[in-house]
This record gives structure tokens, sequence and C-alpha cells, in this order.
């Protein structure tokens, strides 16, 4: 341990020795420990001035600068919305098939309509437009009311509620039956007298049209076509039921339930035309 009597005297050691000759010096610390020492107390001195620094119960100081996280995320927010504003002010001045029409437009509307989509139509539609027990499909070409720019729009802004009456009540068993048959006929394209007969005598003509391929004024079903609007497992039964409750039918408790609910209290006309462009674009046509 340390001597009385230094052994290394003139040299620069502390006077802690051990095995005879471990010495600790006293070297002075190097010089660029010490700039980097002195340089981060002055960084840190100089970002309290300017950042916000010290936290207090419920803000922090505010720093020279007056710049925080919170604002930077506003600008930023500001910068898009100005971006945005652009494109918006031109859609509310367009027709929605002018904004259809427009490339650039159009892109912006479908794509900006998407989360619309999702927060006020896929509860009901399925994701996409992918229908659902129900619901119609929206991304194929095959239309209820229509599928042209205009008539999308006007199912968003005014909802629709198909009708159809309810038949048990004017119609025997067989009847149901024959008429439910002919129907499931002519989705695949074939017919029978009988039940073509009945579907005249009947009147569903007047709803369906002469050939069944429904009206699109009346959102009557196409019934020559592949595409049920309700229950496609047993088409047969299906259309029993359809047939025998109708479709909200107010007087029967059975009906079965379609309805669209009208948007124009719900979200604006340029959130309305960009979902009528997102929508077209999922399947529009006649
Ligand atoms: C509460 C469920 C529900 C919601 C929410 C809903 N729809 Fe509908 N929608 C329906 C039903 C049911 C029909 C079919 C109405 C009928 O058969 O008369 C329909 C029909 C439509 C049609 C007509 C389809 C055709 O073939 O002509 C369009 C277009 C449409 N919806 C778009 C939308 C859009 C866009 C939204 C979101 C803004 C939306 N729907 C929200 C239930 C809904
Ligand atoms: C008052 C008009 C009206 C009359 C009359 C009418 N229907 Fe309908 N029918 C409709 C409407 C509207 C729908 C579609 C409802 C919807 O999708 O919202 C429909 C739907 C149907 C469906 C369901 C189709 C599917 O895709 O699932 C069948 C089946 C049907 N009708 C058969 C008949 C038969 C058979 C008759 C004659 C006894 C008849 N309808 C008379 C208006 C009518």
């Amino acid at each position: 341990m340390a001597d009385e009597k230094n052994p290394f005297p003139g040299e620069n050691n502390t006077g802690h020795i051990w095995d005879d000759n471990i010495r600790e010096l006293a070297n002075p610390i190097p010089r660029w420990w010490m700039i980097g020492f002195w340089v981060s107390i002055a960084w840190f001195v100089g970002y309290g001035i300017l950042y916000p620094f010290i936290p207090f119960a419920n803000e922090s100081s505010k720093g020279i600068l007056g710049w925080t996280q919170v604002g930077e995320y506003q600008e930023s927010i500001a910068e898009v919305e100005a971006l945005r504003a652009q494109f918006e002010t031109k859609i509310d001045a367009m027709t929605v098939a002018e904004v259809l029409a427009d490339e650039g437009l159009s892109g912006y509307a479908a794509a900006s309509a998407r989360v619309l989509f999702g927060d006020n139509c896929a509860g009901c539609h399925g994701a996409g437009g992918a229908g659902g027990p129900g619901f119609p499909v929206l991304a194929d070409d095959n239309w209820i009311y229509g599928g042209s720019i205009e008539t999308i729009q006007q199912s968003i802004t005014n909802g629709r509620r198909g009708m159809m009456i309810a038949h048990a009540s004017m119609l025997n068993e067989a009847e149901i039956n024959t008429l439910a048959q002919h129907v499931v006929d002519l989705s695949q394209g074939a017919s029978s007298d009988a039940g073509a007969q009945l579907y005249r005598d009947k009147g569903c003509f007047g709803c369906h049209g002469a050939d069944g391929k429904g009206l699109q004024i009346l959102g009557s079903a196409n019934l020559t076509d592949a595409v049920w609007r309700f229950n496609e497992a047993d088409k047969l039964a299906s259309a029993v039921y359809t047939i025998a409750h109708g479709v909200n039918d107010p007087r029967d408790s059975d009906t079965r339930a379609a309805l669209m609910p009208a948007f124009n209290q719900r979200l604006n006309e340029i959130d309305i035309k960009k979902l009528a462009v997102y929508v077209h674009k999922l399947g529009g046509g006649q």
C-alpha cells in the first residue's frame, strides 16, 4: 500500500501505489473530453432556452422559439387542408358527372371517399361494396335502381325503400309455389306456361315488367338474372318467402326489410358526390 515516502519522486503520481510499482497518476482529463463536456452543458442550456423544456403540472416552459410538437403537427395538417381545399372547391362547383369525367378530380374523390365509405356504408354494403345478406353488392354492374352516376348520387342522397306488397292473402299456397318456381326458372333462362300465366294474371308484371327484367324506377328486382337480392342459399324458399311477405310492406310483420337510409342530413353534398364517384368506380354503368 501507499508508503510514507514516495519511491517515485518527481513523478506526477497521487501517492497511491500497489504491489510496489503500480501507481495512480494525477494526469489531467484529456482536452477533447473536456471540450465535449462543456459543449454538452452549453447545448443543454441553449436547448432549454430555445425549446419547451421544464415540465410543470399541466404544461412546460415555452422556449423562445415558440416551437411545439403539436404546433408542428397542426401546421402540416393545415398544409394538407390547403391542398384538399383546392379539390373540394372544384368538386363543389361541378356536377357529379363532371367530377367523374375529370381524371384528376375523380381519382381524388374516389380516394378520399374510401374512408367515408368505410365509416358510413361498409356496415351494410360490406368492405369495398362486396354486399352482405340482405344488402346489395355495389361492386358489380347489377343495379336495382340504376348505375348511372346521377342515379347513384340520388340513391345516396335520398335513400331507397323498395316496396313489394305481400301476396300471402291474395294467393293460395300452390300459386305461390308455382310463381316462386317460375322466378327460379326465369333466373336460369327457362319458363313454364303455367308460371308465365300466373305471373301475368297476378299482376307481377306491373312492377317487374312483362319480361321480368324489373323496372329501375321502382327498384323492382330483375328476376331474369342470376343475382338474388335476398338469401341466395335456397332460391326457391327465398322466392316463396318474398312473394308471401313482400318487401317493406307495413301490413305484414314478417315482410322483408330493404331500407337504404338517406344521407342528405348526415353528409354534405361534396361528400355525397365523392361517394357516388367511388361507388361508380366500383361497378357503375346502367
Ligand atoms: C342501414 C344499411 C345501409 C347503409 C348504412 C347504406 N346502405 Fe345503401 N342500401 C341499403 C339497402 C338495403 C339497399 C337496397 C334498397 C332497396 O332494395 O330498396 C341499398 C341500396 C343502395 C344503392 C342502390 C343500389 C342499386 O343497385 O341501385 C346504392 C348506390 C347505395 N345503397 C349506396 C350506399 C352508400 C354509398 C352508402 C354509404 C353512404 C350506403 N349505401 C349506406 C342499405 C344501406
Ligand atoms: C308493387 C310492386 C311489386 C309487385 C306487384 C311485385 N313485386 Fe316483386 N319486388 C318488388 C320490388 C320493389 C322488389 C325488390 C325489393 C328490393 O330489392 O328492395 C321485388 C322483389 C321480388 C323478388 C326478390 C328477388 C330477389 O332477387 O331476391 C321476387 C322473387 C319477386 N319480387 C317476385 C314477385 C312476384 C312473383 C310477383 C307477383 C306475385 C311480384 N314480385 C310482385 C316489387 C313488386
